[in-house]
């Protein structure tokens, strides 16, 4: 008895320590007040009594992003940052565009799964399972079907025809952040060492400069 008892306890402190999502609010809304500088895990709330339901809305997910650029989409973005209704909420919203063969590069959210739906076109989505697996696991997407990447993993998208695509997602975090792969590792800033860059991808010196001057 005393073993299970203490074998519960162990489980909810792991769960505890696994848990990254944002914390449950407190009060019935904090909206984002963009004007203090007191720094907390978030952002300090507005008085509840000049808050105004512009702070609970955003316009202009209707319009397409300009995929004019070298991956071929755009990324809107809906977090606290756009809309400050959602500060202590937990939840996000993006619109994403994709030209025809257009991606949305391998990238990873720290603090936040996502679920995907394609509103035109078609996509094929994929996330790899964490080491030693490396297992991908994708699925082309058509009009009206849903996805999940689970939080942490890194995933990618491809606009999978000649045509526009375009897909909403939620994310489980007012604040989800991103961490596209190419960017970070070879756009660092400072760079960081092409001799470790060449050990860890066991390339030539000059394709990893080749690389790094892209980003
Ligand atoms: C889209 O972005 C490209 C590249 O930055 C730019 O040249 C073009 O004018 C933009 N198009 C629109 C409609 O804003």
């Amino acid at each position: 008895m005393a073993d299970s008892v203490l074998l519960l306890g162990l489980v909810g402190l792991c769960f505890c320590l696994a848990t990254a999502s944002d914390h449950s609010p407190l009060q019935d809304f904090c909206v984002a007040d963009s004007s203090s500088n007191v720094l907390v895990n978030g952002l300090t709330c507005k008085s509840p009594s000049l808050v105004q339901a512009s702070d609970f809305s955003f316009s202009g997910l209707h319009m397409a992003g300009n995929t004019s650029n070298a991956v071929g989409s755009k990324v809107t973005p809906v977090t606290v940052a756009q809309l400050p209704g959602l500060n202590t909420l937990g939840i996000s919203l993006v619109r994403i565009d994709y030209a025809p063969w257009g991606i949305n590069p391998p990238h990873t959210h720290p603090r936040a799964s996502e679920i995907l739906t394609v509103l035109e076109g078609s996509l094929e989505v994929g996330f790899v399972t964490s080491n030693p697996e490396n297992r991908l696991i994708s699925k082309v997407l058509q009009k009206g079907d849903v996805f999940v990447f689970p939080v942490g993993l890194i995933h990618f998208q491809r606009n999978a025809g000649q045509v526009n695509s375009v897909a909403i997602a939620a994310l489980s975090s007012q604040n989800p952040g991103v961490i596209p792969i190419a960017n970070t590792v070879f756009g660092s800033n400072p760079d960081i060492s092409s001799d470790i860059l060449v050990r860890a991808f066991q390339l030539d010196k000059n394709v990893v400069g080749s690389i790094q001057s892209k980003f």
